[in-house]
């Protein structure tokens, strides 16, 4: 059998990683500036992780959610504190999309309504109901197209209100990632956020905040929401949540009531996915993790904005996304085959930075010193493809 082509392929197979640098077969290694898309958190097989992960398999790897599983509340406990929201409720699932999957349909319950806002550039992910409230007509199928979704224009205030006044009553939910990832890096102002929050309180909507990518500490606040300082009432999570372990989960809102079969899933809070996350917690605490994080972002985002020639330096944290000129066209892929760093994309040519949180000031030099001599091709005009 052969693999569903659906990806396409750099001609790289990784062996081994440790930390921020990744082995491939040949023994070349590299340095990992886009964390698997935003999804290693605390850095690649931390020795923490890899003893959580190996003692819960040696005690138990798996029973089903008809009993308790201790280790979801042990993760549960954690999560509450680091993330402050102690008072919340966690429902555990597999993957980012699940989890916006799961709060779109949480917030349709509890409203009784259909309708849903969601904004351009948008990615939610790839099931049903995340992927039609994800503004990519390319990766939507015709099953999945429904009318229950409208698109407005991001940190547009006076669409927002315009929408809500026609048509408040029969909104469910807002839908927003705090730091739009896939659509190029566009960071949601604060007062956008707090204005879906008014919003949402008057006409009885939710309020989702979509933290699958732009949260976890990747900001430099848990939540990139929450620079905005109003709570949302569901957080969908994922990513870096498991350093690579798949979990996802959504934190609910201590006003939003559950009941018996309302949201369900065979693998999701499996114990070995909490071992992962509660790994990922303590390390998180233990080295400052989101300390780090913002401290790495604001020394490269200077020192990218020193370069000059690369436009649009943003974002907040670990989660940084640039314009290269058309000069530099290449410049992703030279950075890749010859400086060996891997770097992330954003249709049609944003550079994005997703690193582990743990990225020491060596590596993010060590990045800066490749993009300065990519930098110096700019204005080089023999500058040549490779
Ligand atoms: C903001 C956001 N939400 C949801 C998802 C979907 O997550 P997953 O691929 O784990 O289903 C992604 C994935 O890139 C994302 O960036």
């Amino acid at each position: 059998m052969k693999l569903f082509d659906v990806y396409p392929h750099h001609n790289i197979a990784i062996e081994r990683a440790l930390g921020s640098s990744l082995w491939d077969e040949k023994g070349r290694e590299y340095l990992d500036m886009y964390g698997g898309h935003a999804v290693i958190s605390i850095g690649h097989t931390h020795p923490h992780y890899v003893q959580r992960i190996t003692a819960q398999l040696s005690s138990f790897g798996f029973y089903s959610n008809s009993v308790h599983i201790r280790i979801q509340e042990e993760l549960a406990g954690r999560l509450g504190e680091v993330s402050g929201r102690p008072d919340y409720q966690l429902f555990l699932c597999n993957s980012g999309a699940e989890a916006n999957e799961n709060a779109l349909k949480l917030a349709s319950f509890h409203t009784g309504r259909k309708q849903i806002i969601a904004f351009r550039r948008s990615f939610h992910g790839r099931t049903s109901l995340a992927v039609a409230a994800t503004d990519n007509p390319t990766i939507l199928a015709p099953v999945n197209q429904t009318d229950h979704i409208t698109f407005l224009p991001f940190n547009d205030d006076a669409a927002l209100e315009a929408c809500f006044q026609a048509n408040g009553d029969q909104i469910a939910a807002v839908i927003i990632e705090g730091i739009q990832g896939v659509g190029g890096i566009h960071v949601a102002e604060d007062t956008f956020l707090q204005h879906i929050r008014r919003l949402c309180n008057h006409y009885g909507a939710l309020y989702i905040a979509d933290a699958v990518q732009c949260g976890y500490g990747r900001s430099g606040r848990f939540f990139s929401h929450d620079f905005a300082g109003v709570p949302a009432d569901i957080y969908s999570v994922a990513k870096g949540m498991g350093n690579g372990f798949p979990i996802g989960g959504i934190l609910i809102a201590p006003h939003i009531q559950a009941r018996h079969s309302m949201l369900g899933t065979t693998f999701g809070g499996n114990p070995l996915a909490c071992a992962a996350a509660l790994a990922v917690l303590e390390v998180m605490q233990r080295e400052a993790l989101m300390d780090n994080a913002a401290k790495m972002g604001s020394f490269l985002q200077d020192g990218i904005h020193q370069l000059q020639v690369m436009q649009q330096v943003r974002g907040r944290g670990l989660m940084i996304g640039f314009d290269p000129p058309p000069s530099l066209k290449d410049l992703r892929r030279n950075l890749l085959f010859q400086h060996h760093i891997f770097t992330g994309e954003a249709k049609p040519s944003v550079v994005r930075l997703l690193p582990s949180l743990a990225l020491s000031m060596a590596h993010a030099n060590r990045f800066l010193e490749a993009l300065r001599a990519e930098a110096s091709k700019a204005a080089d005009p023999s500058n040549t493809t490779t």
